[in-house]
């Protein structure tokens, strides 16, 4: 799959197959990850992939996150504010987006999480001080039965027209392609 075909095709899936997911496409998943650029290239980060079920429904907890109990992997992203106070978060996010699309030409589903309770999920995974969680991503294959309502809000794509997030040149300034 092309990189823009991965991007067109990618939604956000909230119901998930029990079907695990393979060894490789994990590992190639968070290869991805790991490939990602960082400032200064410190690399802050740090995965952790959750498949264990009780861990899973504790995650599951927080609002908007109830899919996490049938997602097979959770994977939660950690940042070092230590090691990099001003960039972790975008470090890790870019790294994490890198796995989502990874995920789409693999034929899996995602969704990011940003519904946790930090201190129960640094609790429940041991997570060292000096890390910040910035966001979990479920991910395993999408439940087969229609989503007819996932599928409408893909196809109309809820998303803000070019000219109003591009301006040319300077703020506010139209942006025609034609024109550069
Ligand atoms: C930082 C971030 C946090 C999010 N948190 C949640 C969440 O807690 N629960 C959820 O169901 N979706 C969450 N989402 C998914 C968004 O709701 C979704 O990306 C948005 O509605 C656009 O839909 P799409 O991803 O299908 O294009 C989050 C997305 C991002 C980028």
């Amino acid at each position: 799959m092309e990189v823009f075909e991965a991007v067109q095709a990618r939604r956000s899936i909230r119901a998930y197959e029990p079907t695990p997911v393979p060894k490789e496409k994990l590992e190639r998943i968070l290869e991805a990850a790991r490939l990602a650029p960082s400032a200064e290239n410190i690399q802050p980060w740090h995965f952790i992939v959750v498949t264990d079920h009780e861990k899973r429904v504790k995650l599951a907890k927080a609002p908007f996150a109830g899919f996490l109990k049938e997602a097979p992997v959770v994977i939660v992203g950690c940042g070092d504010q230590k090691a990099s106070p001003k960039w972790f978060m975008v470090d890790v996010a870019i790294a994490m987006q890198n796995m989502v699309l990874t995920a789409t030409g693999e034929g899996l589903g995602t969704c990011w999480v940003g519904s946790f309770d930090e201190n129960q999920v640094r609790e429940l995974l041991k997570i060292p001080e000096n890390y910040r969680v910035v966001a979990l991503l479920a991910l395993g294959y999408p439940r087969k039965k229609i989503d007819i309502q996932g599928k409408l809000l893909h196809a109309i794509r809820r998303r803000k027209k070019l000219e109003k997030i591009v301006s040319f040149e300077e703020f506010g300034r139209p942006f025609r392609a034609t024109e550069t």
